[in-house]
């Protein structure tokens, strides 16, 4: 009979042999974000629809056409979470943080949802990973989120990657830039997109995050003759404060040498953005490039309810992540068990105790079915492990074990007391071997 289910469209199972990059690509992360002194949150993957549909922007693709909206039994409007900042404020001011210090710094990773058509790189539930700096305006905090952004690529093995930096001011400076941009954009307004054209008339910025080629090509200058040299910049349009602000974050990251390009135009897909906007993408990726983005926020708390609360933060797309390292052939070895148990008909019954205990030190493997000790022997074999540990009949009356290192075929015999030893004896002559 055919498989009758599969997983969803837009998402997928993530199987042995590639968890343990997903693993190793947390376990990285864990530890950037813990020199940084960043502490872990986790909140839930749906929220009431509000909370995203306010933060996000009614006119942002994500709220527009993306979300995972629903009704649950007793009629509440819920929706599973496109993202995680509009959760993390949330939390932050259900849980009172303010009244526990000035400024925290948060990271959270879990699945995210977006429905959007599938493809590489994009799916309806991914995973991200995030940092937040919240209850501060200062540069620094800019500064120090990039500087966390590009060590978190640097950990995992990329090189060569650029932050494209830009800043989209406040909404009034974004007010009058929308009006600068509808102005430029004016004389082939008719060439573009539906989509784009009604981002026009309600969020000019927008059209300058468009994925359509048609679009792209018209933004380029290819078809309706605007000049690309003319395209008005979000820089000159910002206010002094802004101005400034932006001036020290790239004196900040020149100090670092952190590697960046003003990107005129960066505006991000979300509506919650002020000033300081980013992003890090890799080619090779192809239409789907953005590993990560972020930016400051610092009228989002307040919309939500909450004190005027600047902050800032970003986003990886860890699917991408994980995609990018195949891309580049990294290996994700599977760890084999060290030590398999093997027993015989007499010895079976004492066979699961002796792996227990050997399972609060080691990996231990065994067989479950009580099959021969050659099949047993095979498998541990093909399994990779290091040392054998053969529970002989006649050993076993003595209280004894017969341990057999793989690498070199010798046998020891060892008493069941000192076994631990025994087996890290083994264990360390490899190392010295190894040396
Ligand atoms: P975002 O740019 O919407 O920002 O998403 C961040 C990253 O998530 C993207 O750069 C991309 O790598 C990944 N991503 C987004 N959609 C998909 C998808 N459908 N499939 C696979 N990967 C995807 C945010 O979400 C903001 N919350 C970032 C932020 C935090 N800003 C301030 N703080």
């Amino acid at each position: 009979m055919a498989h009758r289910y599969q997983a969803p469209r837009g998402t997928r199972d993530l199987l042995p042999g590639e968890i343990e990059r997903w693993q190793r690509v947390e376990a990285d992360a864990r530890e950037v974000l813990a020199r940084y002194c960043y502490d872990e949150i986790r909140t839930p993957v749906f929220e009431d629809y509000e909370l995203f549909a306010r933060s996000s922007g009614e006119s942002s693709e994500v709220v527009q056409k993306e979300m995972y909206r629903f009704k649950d039994q007793g009629d509440r409007d819920l929706a599973l979470r496109p993202e995680g900042t509009a959760s993390v404020c949330r939390a932050y001011l259900e849980h009172g943080f303010a009244s526990r210090g000035r400024l925290h710094r948060l990271w959270y990773t879990g699945p995210m949802f977006r429905y959007a058509r599938p493809q590489k790189g994009r799916y309806r539930q991914f995973w991200q990973l995030g940092a937040e700096i919240i209850g501060t305006a200062a540069p620094g905090a800019d500064i120090e989120m990039i500087s966390l952004f590009v060590d978190l690529f640097d950990a995992w093995g990329f090189e060569d990657l650029v932050v494209a930096l830009n800043s989209v001011g406040t909404p009034d400076t974004r007010r009058a830039y929308g009006e600068q941009l509808r102005e430029w954009l004016a004389p082939a307004a008719g060439l573009l997109s539906a989509d784009s054209q009604e981002r026009l008339t309600r969020n000019p910025l927008r059209v300058l995050d468009t994925k359509n080629p048609t679009d792209l090509g018209v933004l380029a200058g290819k078809q309706g003759g605007l000049d690309p040299d003319k395209m008005p910049h979000m820089l000159d349009a910002l206010d002094a404060e802004a101005r400034g602000h932006f001036d020290a974050v790239r004196a900040g990251l020149e100090a670092m040498e952190i590697p960046h390009e003003i990107d005129h135009g960066l505006v991000r897909g979300l509506d919650y953005y002020t000033r300081t906007a980013f992003e890090v993408h890799d080619r090779s990726l192809g239409a789907q490039s953005a590993l990560g983005g972020g930016g400051r926020y610092d009228g989002l708390i307040e919309e939500l309810g909450g004190p005027a609360t600047p902050a800032v933060g970003f986003s990886i797309g860890l699917d991408r992540v994980v995609l990018a390292m195949e891309g580049r052939g990294d290996a994700a070895p599977r760890k084999p068990g060290l030590i398999y148990v093997a027993s015989t008909e007499a010895t079976r019954a004492a066979a699961p105790a002796i792996v227990r205990a050997l399972r609060s030190v080691y990996a231990v493997d065994h067989d479950l079915e009580a099959r021969s000790l050659n099949a047993q022997m095979r498998s541990a074999d093909r399994s990779g492990v290091r040392v054998v540990m053969i529970l002989g009949e006649e050993e076993w009356k003595k209280g004894e074990v017969v341990l057999k290192d793989l690498r070199n075929g010798s046998q020891r015999t060892a008493n069941l007391d000192d076994m631990v030893e025994a087996i890290d004896d083994i264990l360390d002559s490899d190392a010295q071997e190894q040396e």
